[in-house]
């Protein structure tokens, strides 16, 4: 039983990155506690504001919702190729203050998606890379990719490509060996 967070790094209603989440959270909840940690309400970062006297709200309670989980799931669009700038702005707010970051040494994995046929790969590099300065250890494969995303789900939002489903779920037991 572990805690997971699922972060999504855009902000749309409407998101094909939510409605992946959306699918990962009914599916691994049975056995875990599985929760999306918000990020649209993060005061773009500034060390000006984010003093200890003065920490910002949305900052504390994202960090707290950070500390409380054991391990993430970032699910994200490529945005000019490279990562949106919420979900950066996000990863910046939880690194800090500095040496007490409420990401350290918990384990992460990703997924991209794109209209394209390249499915974010970009920006699931990008992110590695960031990942690996916030000492976040992160699933290696099976990397995950999707691109025509708007192929993927039904009117009624559910997953009708049986070739994805069968994608997500060989991610989610990877996923859940690796932060056994
Ligand atoms: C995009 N999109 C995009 N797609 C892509 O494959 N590579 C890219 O570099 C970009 N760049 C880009 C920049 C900006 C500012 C926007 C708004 C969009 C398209 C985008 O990835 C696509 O619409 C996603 O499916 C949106 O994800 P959500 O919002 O549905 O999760």
């Amino acid at each position: 039983m572990k805690k997971i967070g699922l972060i999504v790094g855009s902000l749309r209603k409407e998101s094909y990155s939510l409605m992946i989440a959306k699918y990962l959270l009914k599916e691994l909840d049975k056995n875990n506690e599985v929760s999306i940690i918000e990020i649209k309400d993060l005061p773009l970062y500034n060390e000006d504001i984010d003093t200890k006297e003065n920490e910002p709200k949305a900052y504390k309670d994202f960090r707290n919702k950070v500390k409380n989980s054991d391990a993430f799931i970032i699910i994200s669009p490529e945005y000019n190729r490279g990562i949106p700038g919420a979900l950066k702005n996000a990863l910046d707010v939880g690194s800090r203050p500095y040496g007490e970051s409420a990401f350290n040494n918990k384990k992460c994995a990703i997924i991209t998606q794109s209209p394209g046929l390249i499915g974010g790969f970009a920006a699931a590099s990008q992110l590695r890379q960031v990942l690996a300065i916030l000492n976040m250890p992160t699933l290696l494969l099976p990397e995950v990719y999707l691109s025509n995303i708007y192929l993927v789900f039904d009117k009624e939002g559910k997953i009708s490509d049986l070739k994805v489903k069968k994608i997500l779920n060989d991610f989610m037991s990877a996923y859940i060996n690796f932060i056994k």
